[in-house]
């Protein structure tokens, strides 16, 4: 769907380019269950909105030699993707699977050959049945079973991987999980168990750090950190007391209090980088989220003149914003684990990663130490409640087709130019009204 009438159009001095770091990693991201499909979680059984589920998703777990060639031809040089939990450990303290190792150890060595570099996420939204009957991360029970489950799979990899992402998203799961009742287990308005999910994955990522950095010394030299999703929160109108009110309230629950759990204090020493996802803004007018995602009608959203993707209000000030802010803070090296739109409108998803990169560009000019960036997604997926109806990828998926094909998107070919050259070119698309 298109929100915005935005045009591209080229400026004159087209051929000045920005260059990155060499080493800078340009990846793209995805999920275990939003992607390999064949998946024994709390989601086999989830109806999406659209009807959908991620019985097959895009296959990729048979997929994956045909889906590493893609990134060959898009020129990635990393990869940012779940080892699914449920597939490894089929009870507390169980040895892992040796067929789902197997093929994970494959994945890795088919990414070595293709001279990509693996960030490996641990957690991202989805539990092995057991730990979920047992109250999922409610239960500080799990935090034991995880860490074993990290001590056996870090053993396993530590030749493998050196980039480890310990939790996906923490904030997003605990309030779509607890408070909103989008994703399983469906509780709504749940703020002890909400903090409570928060807290014990804290407690686990600390711990699975302690494991990776003693374990994976033997191997290649650890790095480890979270995903941190980071949204902005504001009022449309400054006056309305209210609006900022819910703004304050959303900040301090989503960025400052699972932000503070994760990185506060001496638990700071747990991380050796700040994983951070970056997509937008909500603006609030008379407590409603004006964003697609929360389900205001896009007339209403239109007619405020706030540009948005399919999901969120687009705001690429506020990247360079975020990544002063937490430079400042922890002063530890920030991978962009997560960017991306959502639009059939590729040129508007041009302007959008144009807009987001410069931001990024001008923060690393400005000192801050960002080591990569991952787009969101690889291909089009499975958008958990929202079904296949968001459309992320750099590969567009045909899933009408029972052979799903895979296609190259007008945008990955933008992306493949910027990661081959390792800079971004002036070119900056100006917007022009239809
Ligand atoms: C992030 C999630 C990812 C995907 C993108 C659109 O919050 O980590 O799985 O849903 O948003």
């Amino acid at each position: 769907m298109v929100y915005s009438e935005q045009k591209l159009m080229a400026t004159p001095d087209q051929d000045k380019s920005f260059p990155f770091p060499p080493g800078f990693l340009w990846g793209a991201a995805t999920s275990p269950t939003q992607v390999e499909g064949h998946i024994e979680n709390e989601w086999t059984q989830f109806t999406a909105s659209d009807g959908g589920n991620c019985h097959i998703a895009c296959d990729h777990y048979h997929r994956y030699p045909e889906d590493i060639d893609w990134m060959s031809r898009l020129g990635l040089n990393a990869y940012r993707f779940g080892i699914e939990w449920s597939r490894l450990q089929s009870a507390p303290g169980a040895p892992l699977n040796p067929a789902a190792l197997a093929h994970y150890v494959d994945v890795l060595d088919q990414l070595r050959a293709a001279g990509i570099t693996p960030m490996v996420v641990l957690h991202h939204f989805s539990n092995p049945p057991w730990i979920n009957a047992r109250g999922g991360w409610t239960n500080a029970a799990t935090i034991a079973c995880f860490e074993d489950y990290v001590r056996k799979l870090v053993a396993a990899l530590k030749d493998r991987v050196y980039l480890w992402n310990t939790f996906n998203e923490p904030d997003t799961y605990a309030c779509v999980a607890y408070l909103m009742g989008g994703f399983p287990p469906h509780r709504k308005w749940k703020l002890g168990q909400f903090r409570r999910v928060v807290e014990n994955m804290a407690r686990a990522h600390v711990k699975a750090s302690r494991i990776i950095r003693r374990e994976g010394l033997a191997g290649l030299k650890p790095q480890v950190g979270i995903a941190k999703n980071w949204t902005f929160f504001h009022a449309y109108q400054n006056y309305s007391l209210w609006d900022r009110a819910t703004a304050w309230v959303c900040h301090y629950t989503f960025n400052k209090f699972v932000l503070d759990a994760f990185l506060g204090r001496w638990r700071r020493r747990a991380s050796t980088f700040i994983g951070l996802n970056y997509y937008g803004r909500v603006r609030f007018h008379h407590f409603r989220a004006m964003i697609p995602a929360s389900g205001t009608p896009i007339k209403d959203i239109k007619s405020f003149g706030f540009v948005c993707d399919d999901m969120v209000e687009r705001y690429p000030e506020g990247l360079e914003k975020i990544l002063d802010y937490l430079h400042r803070k922890f002063r530890l090296p920030i991978y962009i684990t997560e960017h991306g739109a959502a639009s059939d409108d590729e040129p508007f998803r041009e302007l959008d990663l144009q807009r987001n990169l410069q931001a990024l560009h001008r923060s690393m000019a400005s000192a801050v130490d960002v080591r990569g960036f991952f787009y969101w997604s690889l291909m089009d997926n499975f958008e958990w409640q929202f079904g296949y109806t968001k459309k992320f990828g750099l590969l567009g998926v045909d899933f009408r087709d029972a052979k799903l094909p895979r296609t190259m998107k007008p945008l990955a070919e933008v992306y493949s130019r910027i990661c081959r050259e390792n800079a971004i070119r002036a070119a900056q698309p100006t917007v022009a009204e239809d």
